[in-house]
């Protein structure tokens, strides 16, 4: 049995692994986390060093050190997608597999952008703070969702599933993508300056590279319709902040709805969260209880494939595997 550590603190490995771990156990050796919160890279090391196999929260780095470090280590399998905090090259260059979790969180996050446009539509969240606050809401009726316009920044998983969700509410989509053609879903395909002009809600939902970084800067908000409200659950790297503050204060922007920001852990930052017309939430998106136990189930499949002589799917680096290699045929 392939002798397994589970780099999930105590919380995290309740919120993952329910009924993930049970399998784990089924299929390897598992030691746990023994500490009471995230470990830091040496602390992994001593406590992984007899391990074959580590599985990493999103939040334990696969720094050069752990490869090198732990000499036993076959591969390196995160419970998330995000794979920008694992040194691939150094796995590799030591011969230790990396893989990651599959998109699991796609509906969890068009979900919760499709709550914050549906929040900043109808002010739910203003008027549930007026009446914990004791005081009676004034009446705010907003808008419905059906005859408006939602122009898309980028035509990926998440845009996907929620243009679909969008259309069967009536709202008429639009797409923006150098890369990929919405035309063949049936969404009309525009450029940036068309789509920031026509659209009731912008949503970037581009990947973050150099390329996007404040894709939505003043040039891009001074485009967008006077009136007009963005939401933004892809990452904080893409608005340029300050400027989304200034066009909220002189009300060419309306609403902003935030899962993500400039914040720790891309989170909202309190700078415009705080501000009012703005609902935010903690970077959640994914964070589904349904999305927590896909990305470990993941992980405890790719742990069955390594022991019988498959790799995993997800893997990234599968030519550099040589310690897996050699293994197998030992
Ligand atoms: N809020 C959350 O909890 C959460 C969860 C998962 C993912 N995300 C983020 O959501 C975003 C989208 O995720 P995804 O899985 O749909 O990504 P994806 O990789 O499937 O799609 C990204 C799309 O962006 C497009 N793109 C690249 N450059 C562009 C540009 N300059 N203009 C327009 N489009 C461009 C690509 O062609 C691609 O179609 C990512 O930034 C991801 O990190 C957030």
């Amino acid at each position: 049995m392939l002798r397994t550590f589970v780099t999930h603190n105590p919380e995290d490995l309740e919120a993952y692994f329910g009924r993930a771990l049970p399998e784990l156990l089924r299929i390897a050796e598992v030691v746990l986390n023994p500490l009471d919160r995230d470990l830091t890279t040496p602390e992994l090391i001593e406590h992984a060093a007899t391990c074959d196999v580590v599985i990493a929260h999103r939040s334990t780095p696969g720094e050069s050190t752990l490869f090198s470090g732990c000499e036993r280590l076959l591969a390196f399998l995160r419970t998330a997608v995000d794979i920008s905090t694992v040194d691939v090259g150094a796995a590799s260059r030591n011969g230790v597999l990396v893989a990651h979790a599959d998109k699991s969180f796609v509906p969890s996050t068009a979900e919760i952008a499709l709550a914050l446009m549906l929040d900043l539509a109808r002010n739910v969240s203003e008027s549930t703070v007026d009446y914990r606050r004791g005081v009676d809401p004034p009446q705010r009726p907003g808008f419905q969702l059906r005859g408006k316009v939602a122009g898309l920044i980028g035509y990926g998983a998440i845009a996907r599933y929620l243009a679909d969700a969008l259309r069967s509410l009536g709202v008429e989509v639009v797409v923006t993508d150098p890369y990929v053609d919405a035309g063949v879903d049936g969404f009309r395909q525009v450029g940036l300056s068309e789509l920031l002009g026509r659209s009731d809600f912008v949503l970037p939902l581009a990947a973050s590279t150099p390329e996007t970084e404040h894709l939505i800067d003043d040039a891009a908000l001074a485009l967008m319709r006077p009136g007009a409200m963005l939401v933004n659950v892809s990452r904080g790297e893409l608005l340029d902040e300050d400027a989304v503050g200034r066009a909220l204060d002189s009300g060419h922007l309306a609403g902003l709805g935030m899962d993500v920001g400039c914040a720790t852990d891309q989170r909202p930052s309190a700078a415009l969260a705080t501000r009012p017309g703005v609902v935010s939430t903690p970077h959640l998106g994914g964070l589904t209880p349904e999305n927590a136990d896909a990305q470990a189930m993941s992980a405890v499949e790719q742990v069955r494939a390594l022991t019988i002589g498959e790799l995993p799917p997800r893997s990234v680096n599968p030519d550099a595997a040589s310690r897996l290699r050699a293994w197998w045929t030992a």
